[in-house]
C-alpha cells in the first residue's frame, strides 16, 4: 500500500513545479512571480457575495478522522434548518457506515451514499448543482485541488480542509477557477476561530497592541504514532509526504491567525521568506522501533527534517517566525506570540504583557488582570455562540463549530465569506515555498502577490461582521 502511494505521489510530484527532479533539471530558481503574472489572476473574488441559500445542501467527501468531526459540527446547523447533508463519499465502506450512523442521530433525511471503494473518482457524482450547493473536502492533500476545481467547474461552492494544496501550480489553479466560475472556495482554517486567537485579534482591533512588529506561530504536534499507525491515516498518506519533501507541510494553523492579526491581504502582504530544516532524527527512530517490518524498512527514507523554521517578512516590514514539527515528542503548541508597541501575547498558556511604562518589565499580567482583559476583549462572535459552543465541545474546544457556523450562515445570508480564496491560497503557498527555500540551501524566496494588488486596500476583517 505504502509503496503504491509512494509511487503515485512521486508521479504527481514529477509534474509539479517544485519537484526534486525539476530542480535538478532546471538548476535555476523557479520563477514563481512569472507563473502568477501569466496566470491572469485578477483578485475579483475579494468581497465576493453570491445569492443567499436558504438551506445549504452539503456534500462531504472524505469521511476519515476530520470528515467525521466536520459532520458532527453540522449537527446544530442541520437541526436548525440552516443546512442538510445531502451526499457523502469515501473510498472506505466502514467510514461511510460510520458517517451514516452519525448523521442519522441528528438528521431526518438520509444522504445519498457514494461508495468510491472501486472508483476513486466516484466523488465527482456529488458535484452536481441539482444535488448539492457546497462540497466539503476532508481527504488526503493530493485530492484537495482536483476536487475543489472540478466542483467549482460544476457550479458548487467549496470548503476544503487545510492546506488548500501543497504545490504552487495547483494553488494558482484553484484561484483561477474560483475567479472564472465565481464560486466560493474557502480553506476552512479552524484555528482562526479559536477563542484565544479571536481574543487576541479583538485586542489588536481595539488598539491594545499598538503598532504590530513581530509574531511567532507554529504547528508543533507529535504525530509519530499516528503517522506510523497502520490504519489511522488512509494508506498512511500523511507519512508519505515525510518521505518525499522537506519544508513546512502544515503552515496554516499558525500562520492563518497571525495573518488576521497583521491585516495580511487587507492592507499588508507577505513579501518573502527564508526557510531552514533541522536534521531528521525522531521519526526515523520511531520507524526503526516500530513492530511493523514495513516501517522498519523505510526508516532511512525520511526526508523531512524534524523542525522546520521559516522567517517571513511582510510588505510593511513586520517579521513572522513560523515553525513546523510533527516528529519531536513534546506537548502540542501553536506558539501564538504577538509583539506590538503596546502589548505582547504568548500562547500555551495564554499570557499577556501590557507595556505600562511603570518600570516593571518582567511580569505578565496577573491572573485577575488577565481575566479582566479576557472579559473586556472576548470576541463578540464567541460570546454570542457560547451556548452552541458548549453543545459542540468535541470540535477542538469549540472552534470547529464556530467555523462551520460562520461558513453556513454566510452562505445562508448571501454575504462574502470570512476567508476568501486568496487567504487560503496564500497561507498554503507559503508551504510550497518553504520546500523551495530548503531545497535551494535556505535561499530567500519571494512570496508572489496572488491578488493582483487588491491586498493594498485596508479593510476590517470579515470575522467582525455580525451574522
Ligand atoms: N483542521 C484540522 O484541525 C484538521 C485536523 C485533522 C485533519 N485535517 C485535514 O483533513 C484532511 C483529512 O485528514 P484526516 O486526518 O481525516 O485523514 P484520514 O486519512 O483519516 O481521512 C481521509 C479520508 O479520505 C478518504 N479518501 C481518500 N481518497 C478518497 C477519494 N478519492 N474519494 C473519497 N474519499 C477518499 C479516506 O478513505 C479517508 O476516509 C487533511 O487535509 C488534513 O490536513 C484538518
Amino acid at each position: 500500500m505504502l509503496r503504491k502511494d509512494f509511487l503515485r505521489l512521486s508521479a504527481l510530484c514529477g509534474g509539479g513545479i517544485f519537484s526534486v527532479s525539476t530542480f535538478a533539471r532546471a538548476n535555476k530558481p523557479l520563477e514563481i512571480e512569472e507563473l502568477v503574472a501569466s496566470s491572469g489572476i485578477d483578485g475579483s473574488m475579494f468581497n465576493y457575495a453570491d445569492a443567499p441559500i436558504k438551506k445549504v445542501r452539503v456534500g462531504v467527501v472524505g469521511l476519515g478522522n476530520r470528515g467525521t468531526t466536520l459532520i458532527e459540527m453540522l449537527n446544530w446547523l442541520v437541526r436548525n434548518d440552516h443546512c442538510e447533508i445531502v451526499a457523502i463519499c469515501d473510498v472506505q465502506k466502514k467510514h461511510i457506515e460510520r458517517a451514516q450512523s452519525r448523521i442519522s442521530k441528528f438528521q431526518n433525511t438520509s444522504p445519498q451514499v457514494i461508495n468510491g471503494s472501486s472508483n476513486e473518482n466516484a466523488w465527482m457524482q456529488i458535484c452536481n448543482p441539482d444535488l448539492a450547493d457546497l462540497l466539503l473536502i476532508a481527504t488526503p492533500w493530493r485530492w484537495h485541488a482536483p476536487m475543489a476545481t472540478y466542483a467549482m467547474e460544476q457550479g458548487l461552492h467549496v470548503a476544503t480542509e487545510v492546506p488548500m494544496a501543497y504545490k504552487a501550480q495547483d494553488i494558482l489553479e484553484v484561484i483561477k477557477t474560483a475567479e472564472r466560475t465565481k464560486r466560493h472556495c474557502i480553506m476552512i482554517e479552524n484555528c482562526c476561530y479559536n477563542g484565544e486567537e479571536l481574543f487576541v485579534l479583538n485586542m489588536v482591533k481595539e488598539g491594545v497592541f499598538g503598532d504590530l512588529t513581530h509574531a511567532e506561530c507554529a504547528y508543533i504536534h507529535d504525530l509519530r504514532e499516528l503517522l506510523i499507525h497502520k490504519e489511522y491515516y488512509h494508506e498512511r498518506w500523511r507519512l508519505n509526504h515525510h518521505l518525499e519533501r522537506d519544508g513546512n507541510f502544515y503552515t496554516t494553523h499558525g500562520l492563518g491567525p497571525v495573518c488576521m492579526y497583521m491585516d495580511i491581504l487587507r492592507g499588508d502582504n507577505l513579501s518573502h521568506l527564508v526557510s531552514m530544516s533541522s536534521n531528521e532524527a525522531a521519526l526515523s527512530n520511531a520507524l526503526r522501533e516500530s513492530d511493523d517490518p514495513v516501517m522498519n524498512a523505510i526508516s532511512n527514507k525520511v526526508v523531512c527534517g524534524d523542525v522546520n523554521t521559516t522567517l517571513i517578512k511582510t510588505e510593511k516590514g513586520r517579521s513572522i517566525m513560523l515553525q513546523f514539527d510533527v516528529h519531536t515528542g513534546r506537548p502540542y503548541n501553536r506558539l501564538n506570540k504577538l509583539c506590538g508597541t503596546g502589548a505582547v501575547h504568548y500562547g500555551y498558556p495564554s499570557r499577556l504583557y501590557i507595556d505600562k511604562h511603570d518600570g516593571d518589565w518582567h511580569s505578565w499580567q496577573d491572573e485577575a488582570s488577565y481575566k479582566e482583559y479576557l472579559e473586556k476583549y472576548a470576541h463578540p462572535m464567541w460570546t454570542k455562540l457560547r451556548e452552541q459552543i458548549s453543545d459542540n465541545e468535541q470540535g477542538h474546544g469549540g472552534m470547529d463549530f464556530v467555523m462551520m457556523f460562520r461558513l453556513i450562515r454566510s452562505l445562508n445570508h448571501g454575504v462574502a465569506l470570512d476567508l476568501n480564496v486568496y487567504d487560503g491560497a496564500l497561507w498554503s503557498i507559503v508551504g510550497a515555498l518553504t520546500d523551495k527555500s530548503v531545497a535551494e540551501g535556505n535561499q530567500r524566496v519571494n512570496i508572489p502577490d496572488i491578488t493582483n494588488g487588491k491586498w493594498q486596500k485596508e479593510a476590517e476583517h470579515p470575522v467582525f461582521r455580525e451574522l
